[in-house]
Parts: C-alpha cells; structure tokens; sequence
C-alpha cells in the first residue's frame, strides 16, 4: 500500500493546486484534515468540498471545474466508473468496497486488508500524507476516524493495519490505549450522566433515569453531591472506578441483561495524549461524535478547522453543534421506541419521513437495534431527502457471519428501482425514488433471505 500511495504521491507533486473531496462524517472529516495539513505543509494549494455522497451529479460538477488533480477521501471507490468516464484526474484514498478501478486507487480492500474494519479512510489517507511529507503526528485523527466509523467493533479493539497505526502512534507518544469502562463522556460528561445516556447496553433501572443513576452511585459510596454532582470519570479514584464498573455488572447480571451485553462495559478505549484533559478531543470516541455534530449538519468546515488544530471559535461552534446533535439522538430514539420497528421475514425496519434528519438517520438505526430492535436481522431505516427517500441499513456482527452483505444488497436492491447505495457488509446506505420503496423493501428482504440461505 504505501509503494501505491509512493505513486500517487508523484502525481500530487506535479500539481500546484488540488481539489480535495470528502464525505460529511467523522472519517471524512478527519481524512480531510489529514490530506488538507499534509498539503498545506507540502506548499500545495487546496481547495476543500465536502458532500453527503458522491453521485453522477456531483462528479460532472466537478468535471466541469475542471482541476488539475482531484483527491477524494473516504468516499470514490464505489464511483471508479463515473470518475473515469468523465475525464477526472483523480486520486481515491477510500475503504468502502469497490467497483471498477482507477489508476492512483489507494483503498486496503486491494492490498488483502478489509476496510470495513481494518482500514478506515482516514488511516488510508494517513499512509498517503506520509508520502507527502513527514505527518506521523497526524495518527491521532487517523484513529479517530477508525473510530467514527465502528472500526474497533468487530473484535472490541482496533486490528489490523488500525492497530499497526496506533502502536505507531503510541511509539511516537501521540496516543494511548487502555482497558477501560466503555460508556460515552469520560472526558467531558459527570460521571452519573454515562449511566444514564448509555444505550449500548441499554442499562436495566438506569439507562433514562437520572434520579436512578445518581442514586446507584450513592449507594455505592461514590461521592455525589453538592459541587461534587459534575466529578467526571477522569476526576475519580481508581479504586472508585473499579467499584462503579463491578456495581453497574452485578447490577447488570441480577436484572437479568445477557452476559455478552454486559461484557460491552468493558472494552479498549483510545486517548489522544496531544489533547488537553477533559476535552472532547482527548478522547477518540467523544472526538468522533464532536465531528459527527458538525458535518451532518452542514458545519464541515467547523469540524475540518478543529481537525487541523483550531482551538478557538472552531472548537466553541462545534460544541454548541454537539449539544443539539445529543437532544437529537435523543428524540430520534424515542421516536422510534414510540413508533415501533416493523418486521418482515429477514429485515426489520422504520420510516422517519421528515422527523429525523436523512444525515443521522444511520446512527439512530444502529443504536436502535439495541435499544428497541431485534439482533436477529438488519435493520432498515427510512428518511425524506430532497433527491427521494434516503435508506440507512445496519447490521450485526453476528449476521455478518450468517452471510449477510449489505453493501451489496443495498446497492442490488436500490438499483431495481433506479436508486444507487454501496458502503460495507455491516453498515450500508442508499437513496432511491420515494415511489419504489416498498418494491424496494421487498427486493432488499428477497436478497437478504438468500445471502442467509446461501451460507
Ligand atoms: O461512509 P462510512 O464508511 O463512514 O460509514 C460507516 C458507517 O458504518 C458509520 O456510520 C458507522 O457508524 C457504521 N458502522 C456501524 N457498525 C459497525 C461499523 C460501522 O454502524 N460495526
Ligand atoms: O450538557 P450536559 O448535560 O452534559 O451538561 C454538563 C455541563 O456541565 C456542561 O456544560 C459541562 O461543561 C459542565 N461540566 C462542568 N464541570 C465538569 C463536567 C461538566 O462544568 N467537571
Ligand atoms: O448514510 P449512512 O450512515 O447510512 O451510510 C452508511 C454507509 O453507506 C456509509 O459507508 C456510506 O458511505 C454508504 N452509502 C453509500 N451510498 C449511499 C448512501 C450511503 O455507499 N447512497
Ligand atoms: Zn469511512
């Protein structure tokens, strides 16, 4: 991989000026800042866009600017074709699963790696603004893309080139990892707070419960009150720590909740050591959902500028942008607890129409299937957009090993009905015409129902 990105690095040289393209999440984001801070220290001019999903529409566009060299980032692999066909001098640093092929085609899917866990965009870019220039300092973001994207997942810790990634970075002592409680908000959120938001697992008496979440730590003698109601997780003693992770256990065991939801609690968590303590960034999962608050709602350049280090502005826009992201995952939970989740014989699934915003939908989707869903199918969720109906699909590790592909079901079934889709095998998305959605349903059923059957 890195002798290809040593080639595509020799064509970026020759350029003056480049135009970069990237998706609006956090692996987007952060393959971004990557490409932009490696540029911007080659002396190489960029000019940066950002969109939702690379579509004919946009590719003409960009055709029509007519760069003298195109660099996409995290999205371009499934639009090898299309980029051709219009004439585009491009480099694609991406890890969706590809089709077609493309002459500076930097992707680990092509280097024996799966990128839907073991490489993640922004590690793709990575090792290409390694060839760049020296910019073994950027690793951090490069995990947190990983992150963003649900790369560690699969077997509860990075693998894989990730992992070869981040024992550079911890070498170079740009990060560290540990054993730690799993739960959202160590850095920046009181401690009762990550009882009471977690959804993965979806705590039995406490998950929603504010007043229960308080109460089970006073029980356990962890100090609450008065100035003490913010202590964070940072703030407390090991000791305090390792009491709070065997209570919320025992806790977890006596309600009855099954043990591999319970061993979730504990997991490696990734800490960026160049970040100032209690801050988003230091932590690579709060990091990622920092940039998520930013892009999907049309605030990328917020995210990029605090990719690239901007601390000020930049960082005080994108927390205010991640206190209504949060009040939206919310509510689009709650909707879909209220409204329900429909079963069909191998797909489970919702319709937002207008209530959540086609951006998230994919992240309500996959927290929902642990929070009011079955694990026995992919769940299929549906948004209003302006070009038609966006699909978000998402599934689980456990179906992956029974066969189920999504990225190819979702592109197959969209394309019946004149739609497009494509991403991984446990996470993919589409958009197809509002009138052929429940064609469109059926179709995705039939062929999910065959990939279970084929295995
Ligand atoms: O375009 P992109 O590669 O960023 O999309 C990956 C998506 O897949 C993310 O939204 C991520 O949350 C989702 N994912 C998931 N579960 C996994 C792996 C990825 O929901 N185990
Ligand atoms: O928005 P949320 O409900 O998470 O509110 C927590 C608030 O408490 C935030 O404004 C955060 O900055 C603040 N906080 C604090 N001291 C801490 C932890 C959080 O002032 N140690
Ligand atoms: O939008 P969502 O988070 O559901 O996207 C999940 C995955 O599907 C992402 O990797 C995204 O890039 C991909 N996707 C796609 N084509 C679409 C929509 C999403 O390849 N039309
Ligand atoms: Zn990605």
């Amino acid at each position: 991989m890195k002798e290809h990105a040593r080639e595509c690095n020799t064509e970026i040289q020759k350029h003056e000026s480049v135009y970069v393209v990237s998706h609006i999440d956090a692996d987007g984001l952060t393959s971004a800042g990557i490409i932009c801070k490696a540029l911007q220290r080659a002396g190489i001019n960029y000019e940066m866009r950002f969109v939702k999903q690379l579509d004919d529409n946009i590719i003409e566009d960009i055709a029509n600017i007519n760069p003298q060299l195109a660099i996409f980032t995290d999205l371009g692999s499934g639009m090898l074709d299309s980029i051709n066909a219009n004439g585009i001098n491009a480099i694609v640093s991406d890890h969706h699963q590809p089709r077609g092929e493309g002459k500076y085609h930097l992707n680990p899917h092509l280097f024996g790696a799966n990128g839907s866990y073991q490489l993640s965009g922004s590690g793709t870019t990575y090792i290409l603004a390694n060839e760049i220039g020296q910019n073994k300092d950027l690793v951090d973001i490069a995990m947190v893309g990983a992150i963003g994207d649900m790369q560690h997942l699969k077997k509860g810790h990075l693998t894989g080139v990730n992992r070869l990634l981040l024992e550079e970075g911890v070498k170079n002592g740009h990060l560290s990892y540990e054993k730690d409680i799993t739960l959202f908000g160590k850095q920046t959120r009181p401690v009762y707070k990550l009882l009471q938001f977690s959804s993965d697992p979806f705590l039995p008496g406490l998950s929603g419960d504010e007043d229960a979440c308080i109460g089970f730590l006073h029980d356990m003698n962890i100090r609450f009150g008065g100035d003490e109601r913010w202590r964070r997780w940072i703030d407390l003693e090991s000791a305090e720590k390792q009491r709070i992770i065997s209570g919320v256990m025992q806790h977890c065991i006596k309600s009855g909740l099954q043990p591999f939801k319970v061993e979730r609690l504990i997991g490696e968590v990734y800490v960026l050591l160049n970040e100032r303590e209690g801050t988003e960034m230091r932590d690579a999962s709060e990091f990622s959902t920092l940039l998520n608050a930013t892009a999907r709602y049309d605030h990328a350049e917020t995210g990029l500028a605090v990719c690239m280090g901007e601390r000020g502005k930049a960082y005080e826009d994108a927390k205010k942008l991640l206190g209504e992201h949060r009040q939206n995952l919310v509510n689009g939970l709650k909707l879909v607890k209220e409204n329900g989740i429909t079963q069909l014989d191998h797909i489970q699934y919702f319709d937002a129409g207008n209530k959540i915003k086609e951006t998230i939908v994919g992240i309500i989707a996959g927290m929902s299937i642990t929070s009011a869903g079955r694990r026995d199918k992919p769940i299929i969720a549906f948004a209003d957009s302006d070009d038609g109906v966006k699909v978000s699909a998402r599934g689980t590790q456990d179906l992956i090993r029974k066969g189920l592909n999504l990225s190819q079901a979702m592109s197959d079934a969209a394309g019946s009905v004149n739609g497009a889709g494509g991403g991984h095998d446990i996470a993919a998305g589409a958009t197809i015409p509002a009138t052929g959605r429940n064609e469109f349903l059926n179709k995705l059923d039939e062929i999910i129902g065959s990939q279970f059957q084929k295995n």
